[in-house]
């Protein structure tokens, strides 16, 4: 980690980002015109490559709305075959850097019956069903505690800042509960309906353990989810991340103005 630091700070110097971005699947490109620093994940010490189409792989450290911002354009998931120690890595360094609100977004299969493809849902709370959990292991007490409360994962005050930006930008905001299974297959009919009966509103491959990394440590959590399809079962077309990548590059304009927005008002 203090390789990772050292050459991070040796390149954004007294740059500190207050807010750190992680872009889900066809999300990344709301970084793409900012003006600001760039570094590929493959240059960084301790990052692994980002294997997945729809995710650039680069770090982006940019001055948006006045605040200092830290942009992951990609994440690294359980199903690409790293530990969870690598995935909640750069929370980790984000915290180090002194980041002290995540903002986290992905793709998701909504569940919700009221929800529709191209919907953007507020994660008011997540379940965590990757049979897994990112701080089994030693605990560093410096970061966090080794039972960490998880009751309010998603700041309320954060939350009341996305729906009013939304309200204001007049954009749809859903809410609900969003449920990350491993991956890389998706949900059979059978397992949306078992979800849908546990309380989630959308299911997804990402986010829970960076979301329960950051809670350990203490920064304050936003999720969003941008609902790129119907779950299995519930749309009557096969699943495909063609079209994952194809929603969330149609939404692209609303996510970004949503995101921008709530970066303004934070
Ligand atoms: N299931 C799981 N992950 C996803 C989905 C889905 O339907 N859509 C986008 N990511």
């Amino acid at each position: 980690m203090i390789e990772t630091i050292n050459f991070i700070t040796n390149i954004i110097k007294d740059f500190k980002p207050q807010i750190g971005l992680i872009l889900g699947s066809g999300l990344g490109s709301l970084a793409d015109g900012l003006d600001g620093i760039r570094i590929p994940y493959c240059e960084i010490p301790g990052f692994a490559n980002s294997t997945v189409q729809g995710h650039k792989g680069s770090l982006v450290f940019a001055r948006v709305n006045g605040k200092k911002c830290m942009f992951m354009q990609g994440r690294y998931h359980f199903y690409e075959g790293h530990t969870l120690q690598k995935i909640i890595f750069p929370i980790r360094l984000m915290k180090k850097i002194g980041v002290k609100t995540i903002i986290l977004t992905n793709a998701a299969g909504g569940i919700n019956p009221d929800f529709k493809s191209g919907d953007l849902m507020l994660i008011s709370d997540h379940i965590n069903f990757m049979g897994t959990n990112p701080l089994i292991g030693m605990n560093d007490e410096t970061i966090g505690p080794r039972f960490p409360d998880m009751s309010e994962i998603y700041n309320k005050k954060l939350r009341e800042i996305a729906l009013n930006t939304a309200k204001k930008l007049n954009i749809e905001l859903k809410q609900g509960v969003y449920l990350a299974a491993t991956g890389p297959s998706y949900e059979t009919p059978a397992e949306v309906k078992m979800y849908r009966l546990f309380g989630a509103d959308a299911c997804g491959m990402s986010t829970v353990p960076e979301a329960i990394a950051a809670a350990h440590a203490g920064i304050k959590v936003l999720g969003i989810s941008c609902i790129t399809n119907l779950a299995a079962g519930i749309q009557t077309t096969p699943l495909s991340h063609e079209e994952v990548v194809y929603t969330a590059d149609k939404i692209k304009n609303h996510f970004k103005n949503l995101i921008l927005g709530i970066i303004e008002n934070i």
